[in-house]
């Protein structure tokens, strides 16, 4: 079943860079509507349960600390497709290889500093925005 929400995050480097209006304009102008948001920084624990399924991978490391170094913006987004859309407005993983006019190709600094984070799934929307926000923090 597909489902009109995603989860996302704007990572510590675009934080750090001065990004998170321009990137909040982006996703404001492609028809998003924010549900849920806040500015907040991850524990270790958060960031290691949040990326569990990348454990084993060798960058697991690198990534937990680099998500735990400073601030995010975390939000539920809303839109018709949400999921997939978000995945096209962010770009490939990696900002070398994601489209013009991307998120990531405008802001990301390398792959594993890449701007923002988007859910994979409506499952994964779900369980990453119930991870982030209680439901009394979502309208
Ligand atoms: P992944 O879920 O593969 O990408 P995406 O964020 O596009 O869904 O990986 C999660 C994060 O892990 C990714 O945003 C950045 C980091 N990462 C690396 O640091 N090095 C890598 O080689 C990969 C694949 C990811």
């Amino acid at each position: 079943m597909s489902t009109n929400r995603t989860f996302t995050m704007i990572k510590p480097d675009a934080v750090e860079n001065g990004h998170i209006g321009a990137i909040l304009e982006k996703i404001a102008s492609a028809g998003f509507k924010i549900v849920a948001m806040k500015y907040t920084q991850l524990s270790l624990r958060d960031a290691q349960e949040f990326y569990a399924i990348h454990k084993e991978r060798p960058f697991f490391g690198e990534l937990v600390e680099f998500m735990t170094r400073g601030p995010i913006v975390s939000a539920i987004l809303e839109k018709e497709n949400a999921v997939e859309d978000f995945r096209a407005l962010i770009g490939a993983t990696n900002p070398a290889e994601a489209a013009e006019g991307t998120i990531r190709k405008l802001f990301a600094t390398n792959i594993a500093e890449n701007a923002v984070h988007g859910s994979d799934s409506d499952e994964n929307a779900a369980i990453e925005g119930a991870f982030h926000f209680s439901g009394r923090e979502i309208y």
